[in-house]
């Protein structure tokens, strides 16, 4: 299980790597080509190349800091290219609350990640842009550093891949990133806090991604009792109710939650960071109403298959999965118990299991000891509070 652990983090240095290099090849490129061009027109197109602004780097400057994984979580993974920095931080932190980010001046990204909520928002459906919803659950953003993928279905690589995305999506903030930018270019104090961070220059979107991911990376949560209990040595952190749901959430021939929600020799993500079909979402008719993770691969047995969720903190995260179908753990209990909706394509690893009333509750004491301790810091910065606080 360790090692499937490792191959979560490394796969999600490696997704990583082509984007960036992609970027680092572009002026590289404008260059030879006009090496092998006749030199009177070279001349002219090398004068049109210089003529545009310089390509401006977009890492941040600061001194880098280093976030402490707490116990039973392992090192954070930072990207080279966005390394941490206070400056970036803090910035970040001001942006993920920063209403101006949105049409009307009226959402954040914490409108649907509420600090108070464990960075969800507690409904079934987020609702964005006048209050237009979406078909899916708002996941939490705590420990989302970890995850090689983010959604549900894993469209976006990282968090800095992620972040742009719900500011134009027209049933989230619905703003393009232009008005976006040039919202916060008509403000002094963002201007001086993007050139602490990231040096001279323009404030591009580019900048936006990489701070909000940057405070994104400070919001992890571990500690909890059963990090005490399994990582700590401490024997009295879990209830005998909570010991025996570990027993049977590791046992194959009972729960086998940890076949997907992994928990490794030195420490637990709880999420293989895969996908799989687990039998939620499905119609009366045996239909899959989301295809999930299938509208990005086109790959048959990724019909209806779901990032598996990290399960810490999931006692402050309801409702659950995808759809927000599911109000209670007890719920989430009973659905597994039944097997998942039946579907052609659900996970073979889904299937009936025997839990008495007992066993239920036990896993739902265990699932409730998964609650750990939040980063201090992570509420709305000075400038934006008044605002958050309507
Ligand atoms: C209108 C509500 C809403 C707003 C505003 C919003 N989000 Fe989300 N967020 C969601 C929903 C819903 C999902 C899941 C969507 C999906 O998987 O298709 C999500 C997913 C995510 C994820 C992926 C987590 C995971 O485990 O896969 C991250 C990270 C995230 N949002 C960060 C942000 C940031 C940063 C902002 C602000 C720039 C933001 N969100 C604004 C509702 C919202
Ligand atoms: C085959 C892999 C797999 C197994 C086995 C499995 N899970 Fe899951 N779990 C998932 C996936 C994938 C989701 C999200 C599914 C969706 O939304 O469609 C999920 C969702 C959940 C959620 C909801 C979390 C949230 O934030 O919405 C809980 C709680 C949960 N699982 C607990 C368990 C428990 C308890 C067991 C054992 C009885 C278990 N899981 C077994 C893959 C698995």
């Amino acid at each position: 299980m360790e090692g499937g652990q490792t191959a979560v983090i490394s796969a999600a240095t490696a997704l990583r790597t082509p984007r960036a290099q992609a970027q680092a090849t572009k002026p590289a490129r404008c260059k030879r080509v006009l090496h092998f061009v006749f030199p009177v027109i070279a001349a002219i197109a090398s004068a049109g190349c210089g003529q545009q602004a310089p390509p401006q780097s977009d890492r941040p400057i600061g001194k880098i800091i280093t976030i402490e994984a707490p116990l039973g979580l392992p090192p954070i993974p930072v990207p080279a290219d966005d390394p941490e920095t206070a400056e970036g931080v803090e910035l970040g932190r001001r942006l993920f609350y920063e209403r101006r980010l949105s049409a009307g001046n009226v959402l954040s990204c914490a409108s649907c990640h509420n600090p108070q909520l464990c960075f969800t928002d507690g409904q079934k459906h987020s609702t964005g842009f006048q209050g237009k919803t979406g078909t899916r659950n708002a996941p939490t953003v705590m420990n989302a550093a970890y995850f090689p993928y983010q959604f549900w279905d894993g469209r976006a690589a990282s968090l800095e891949d992620q972040a742009a995305g719900p500011i134009a999506n027209p049933v989230e903030m619905n703003q393009t990133h232009d008005i976006s930018v040039s919202k916060l270019n008509a403000d002094p104090s963002y201007r001086a806090a993007f050139e602490k961070a990231f040096g001279p220059g323009r404030i591009t979107i580019n900048r936006v991604e990489k701070a909000i991911a940057s405070f994104e990376r400070t919001l992890i949560s571990g500690d909890s009792p059963f990090d005490r209990y399994q990582f700590g040595g401490d024997k009295t952190a879990l209830s005998p109710a909570a010991i025996r749901g570990l027993a049977i959430f590791r046992d194959q021939s009972k729960g086998n939650c940890a076949a997907c929600h992994t928990i490794g020799q030195n420490y637990a993500l709880f999420t293989d960071g895969k996908f799989h079909n687990i039998g939620v979402g499905v119609d009366g008719e045996g239909n899959l109403v989301d295809q999930g993770r299938y509208s990005e691969t086109k790959l048959d047995p990724d019909r209806g298959a779901f990032k598996t969720p990290t399960l810490r903190n999931v006692a402050l995260t309801a409702p659950y999965m995808h759809d927000g179908s599911l109000k209670t753990l007890r719920d989430v209990v009973d659905f597994y118990a039944g097997g998942g909706n039946s579907n052609p394509y659900l996970d073979p690893k889904t299937r009936e299991i025997k839990l008495s009333a007992q066993d239920r509750a036990d896993l739902v004491e265990f699932l409730q000891s998964l609650t750990g301790k939040l980063p201090a810091d992570a509420g709305p910065p000075a400038e934006t509070r008044t605002e958050q606080s309507e």
